[in-house]
């Protein structure tokens, strides 16, 4: 007797927020409270083969060369979920994942990891999406996933809609339109970390200072997009590390308060800072962890990058352009 077998293989890049998604109007749905936007990384990714089929009798999963850990498969099957129901196709699956994306050092690979995820499991189950109807499936696993789907620069618009069926990301400017770089700065840290989701729930129901970062991301995303239009470095910069800050402050009146900021970041946000008074142009931006991603011109490169290099706090400094979208690929991981 033959088996059933449906297979497809997705590579998706990470992203990193210039803007940041920071809060959930409806935790289940992942929808935000406020829009976002995102430039793809082009060295950070994740490769995964999504195969179903009549041979399981439950969902299985592969990650990084190991069996994957049991609260990821719960989150992965409960994704799966939302796919097979949309296809009527009711069989279980084997995903193999493979993350190219520094996870130990801190960096979130789950904007790749679920774009992937949503890429392959809807192309195997043959269902023929538009890349809109892939970021309103791939923002269920995470929100930052449904950035992933494009390449380049990337705006996540909030929607208004319950049902988050006008909650999805589209293209602004493609990853050859503009050339910047992307340094991504790994410090020393011993801190264990509040997870992005825990961050966020807590900030929104606590922190005092969440009213005034809605009442100015609308004006810092307009601007951003002015200036990502037309090409203006300093403008972007400018305002990518003051709503940054401007987050990081929300999440410090959170109670109890939450602080990823460690001083390893703080002596990279420093070098920045001086690095521009000398005439460098650079500006950073942090997520939920203590990392700092350097925004610089391509020209500015290897000078930024040295002079991050010789701090006592840093580790490694990885270099990236803006990256491309979803695509898929011919060879399995199988
Ligand atoms: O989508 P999540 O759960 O990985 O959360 C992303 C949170 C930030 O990275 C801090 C901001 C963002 O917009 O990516």
């Amino acid at each position: 007797m033959s088996h059933i077998r449906l297979i497809a293989t997705a590579k998706a890049n990470t992203n990193i927020a210039l803007i940041k998604y920071w809060g959930k109007r409806d935790e289940k749905l992942i929808l935000p409270m406020n829009s976002s936007l995102s430039v793809t990384l082009d060295n950070f990714y994740t490769i995964t083969t999504v195969e179903f089929t009549d041979t399981l009798t439950e969902d299985k999963l592969i990650w990084d060369q190991a069996p994957g850990n049991y609260e990821e498969l719960i989150k992965i099957s409960s994704f799966l979920d939302i796919i097979r129901k949309k296809s009527g196709i009711n069989l279980h699956a084997k995903v193999i994942t493979e993350n190219h994306v520094p996870t130990a050092a801190g960096f979130a690979s789950s904007a790749s990891g679920y774009a992937a995820l949503a890429a392959a499991a809807t192309k195997a189950l043959g269902l023929n999406l538009s890349h809109k109807e892939l970021s309103i499936i791939a923002r269920q696993g995470s929100g930052s996933a449904c950035r992933s789907v494009y390449g380049g620069f990337v705006e996540w618009q909030k929607g208004s809609m319950e049902d988050g069926s006008d909650s999805y990301a589209y293209q602004i400017l493609n990853e050859n339109a503009w050339n910047i770089t992307i340094l991504s700065v790994m410090v020393a840290s011993g801190q264990k970390k509040v997870s992005s989701r825990d961050g966020m729930k807590r900030t929104v129901e606590t922190s005092p200072f969440y009213k005034g970062w809605l009442s100015t991301v609308n004006e810092d995303l307009e601007e951003a997009k002015k200036a990502i239009r037309n090409r203006d470095f300093v403008s972007l910069g400018e305002v990518v590390e003051r709503t940054a800050l401007k987050m990081h402050a929300t999440m410090l009146g959170a109670i109890p308060p939450i602080i990823y900021l460690e001083s390893g970041t703080l002596e990279v946000m420093n070098r920045v800072q001086e690095l521009r008074q000398n005439g460098f142009p650079a500006y950073f931006t942090i997520d939920a962890g203590p990392n700092v991603k350097v925004l610089c011109q391509p020209e500015n490169e290897s000078r930024i990058k040295q002079a991050l290099m010789e701090l006592g706090s840093v580790q490694k400094v990885i270099s990236c352009n803006p990256g491309e979208g979803v695509r898929y690929l011919s060879e399995h991981l199988v």
